[in-house]
Parts: structure tokens; sequence; C-alpha cells
């Protein structure tokens, strides 16, 4: 798959994650095999203001590359302005969120609101686009509606503007993350275009991996199933390679993996940022034995070094034990 001189077959991407995928946990994907990372979604108005989060959202370590970054918004003028702003931070390109199917975004027409209007989302990828001398790629969903899926022109139009790559979440905007994703649709948009097809959405396995590969697209990119097992690049290039599953983690190796995650992210966003660090643990800790005990002391522990004599414990205590 190529996005300008980026050069790479079959590439497992981690998703944009809104307080998700920040530098710490795109650092700890990219160890485990992720090929490209997204930064979280940015505000084109906000970077224009020079708001702080928005701009630390925007920062790319070297380390990190391949890396997009992803601005949304309503206005062409805004989404231009903000495209050179971030080709500053040289990105290997740029992308634009056409699928944020949050109320409040929707609202105002921009990321999934682009969705119900078509005419806007093509003039503001042609506007990103003549701004910048980045590769442009667009991540959208199916349609706004079962009864409005216009993915196939979208692709077409998005091919047409002059965008390199699409990425597409295959579910409709009215539903949210419910029901399932149709990947289906991934071959038809293949039949429609010649630019790159990144598939999205309920990959959870190196199985769905494969399964999603099938559908002739060009890469695969994990949400939701990386949170929940982060090593899900690592095992699912085994299987693509081998055809055998590898191994899953051991005790030590989820807690040594979970304590450097911790403090890379306490190290990069301030002691607070273990409150809203309580979401990965989930992905660390599952399946492992006598869990129940140490999630309910995580969520109660107020001190870094504390968590850390906490997980160290749980994994001398069970190391002798099978996961
Ligand atoms: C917590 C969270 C935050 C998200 N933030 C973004 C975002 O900033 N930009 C974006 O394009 N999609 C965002 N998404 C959507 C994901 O990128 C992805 O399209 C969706 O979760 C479906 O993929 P999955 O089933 O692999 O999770 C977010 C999803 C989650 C769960």
């Amino acid at each position: 798959m190529n996005i300008g001189r980026l050069q790479i077959d079959y590439p497992l991407i981690l998703a944009p994650m809104d307080e998700v995928s920040d530098m710490p946990f795109r650092l700890i994907c990219k160890e485990l095999g992720a090929d490209i990372l997204f930064s979280e979604f940015t505000s084109s108005e906000a970077l224009i203001r020079e708001v702080p989060k928005a701009l630390d959202k925007v920062l790319i370590s070297e380390k990190e590359r391949p890396f997009a970054i992803q601005i949304f918004g309503y206005q062409e003028e805004s989404m231009a302005e903000a495209a050179r702003i971030v080709e500053r931070f040289n990105p290997d390109f740029i992308d634009i969120n056409c699928g944020c199917s949050v109320r409040k975004h929707v609202a105002r027409g921009e990321c999934a609101g682009l969705l119900k209007d078509l005419k806007k989302m093509e003039s503001i990828v042609k506007a990103v686009v003549k701004a910048t001398k980045c590769p442009v790629t667009v991540k959208t969903r199916l349609g706004w509606s079962k009864e409005q899926i216009d993915i196939l022109s979208i692709a077409q139009m998005v091919e047409q503007t002059g965008a390199q790559a699409l990425t597409v979440h295959c579910r409709t905007r009215c539903q949210g993350y419910r029901g399932h994703a149709d990947w289906s649709w991934l071959e038809k948009i293949k039949k429609v275009i010649r630019i790159p097809l990144i598939g999205n959405g309920d990959i959870t396995s190196e199985v769905d991996v494969k399964k999603m590969l099938a559908t002739g697209c060009d890469g695969v990119m994990i949400g939701r199933g990386a949170i929940a097992n982060p090593w899900i690049f690592q095992q699912s290039k085994y299987f693509l390679k081998r055809g055998k599953f590898l191994p899953p983690p051991s005790i030590e190796q989820r807690i040594a993996l979970c304590i450097k995650h911790l403090k890379s992210a306490v190290d990069h966003k301030g002691e607070r940022y273990i409150y809203p660090f309580r979401k990965h643990y989930i992905g660390y800790l599952k399946g492992l034995p006598n869990v129940s005990q140490l999630r309910s002391d995580l969520m109660k522990l107020t001190e870094v070094h504390s968590i850390i004599q906490r997980l160290n414990d749980f994994a001398q205590e069970n190391s002798d034990k099978k996961n």
C-alpha cells in the first residue's frame, strides 16, 4: 500500500481514538507491531487558536513514524489552515475525520455530520488537498443511515479530490457502535477505487484480521481491539505469516508492559493521568487468574508507586500459575 512516499504491504494500523491513542499508548502499540499510528482527532479551530491541548495532540516523536495527524472541522478555510499548521509537524500524511459519530460534532456539521452533506465533504477534502504538500487521506463510515449508504460514491469522490487513501469504519453514523460492522462493503468499495482502502470495525483477533484482508482491502485499522489486547498487532502478524497462533503473553509480560505504559503515561501527562489510565487495565489484566481483587485495588489506589507495587506483588504471587 502506498500513501505518498510511504510503502507498506497490508499494514496493521492503530486507530485514532480520542483520549486513548495518545503518545504513550501509540508507542506501546508500535512496540507490539502496529505499522502506522494516528493522532487523536484534533479540532481545526483549536489548532488555529493554538490551544495547548490541540497542539500537544499533534506532536510527533520520531519513534512513532509512520504517523498520521487527524484533523476535523466544518469550514474549508479552517481545515486548510489547520492542514498548513500540522504540516509543520511533518506527519507522513494528514487524515480528515469524516466519521466520528459524537452528537456534538455531528450537530456542527463536522466529522460524521459531513455524511449528510457530501458536497461539503468534497469541498473540505479538496481544500485540504490544495493547502498542503503532505498526502491527505479520509476516514469515514458507510453513510448516514442504513437507508442512506453512500460509501461507493463517497469513495469515488474522495479519490477524485486527490486524497491518497480511504479508511472505512463499516457502520453508518446512525448505528454509532451498535450492531456489527459490515465488512462486505469493503469488497464493493475496492471495485470502484484505485487508492488504498483501509478496513475498520470490530477487529478483535488475528482471525478477524485475516478475514478482513480477504475482502481485498489494503490495510486493517484496529481500535477497541487494541485497548482490549495491545498484543493484537504482534499476534496477527504471526498468524498471517505462519498460520499458527502466537502463545499469549505471560503474567510477567502483561504486568511489566502495564507498568511501562503507566510510567510513560504519567511522565507524559502528569500524575493525574492515573485516573484515565484505568481504562487500560482491562487489556493488560484480561484473562488472568485471581484478578478481581487486583482490579478493585487498582481502582482505589491514587499514587503511582503504590499501583506499581500492587501490580508487582500480583505478578509475583501468580507467576507460577498459567494464564
Ligand atoms: C474511545 C474512542 C475514541 C475514538 N476517537 C476517534 C478519533 O479521534 N478519530 C476517529 O477517526 N475515530 C475515533 N474513534 C473511532 C475509531 O477510530 C474506530 O473507527 C472505531 O472504534 C471502530 O473500530 P474498532 O471496532 O476497531 O474499535 C474512536 C473510538 C473510540 C472507542
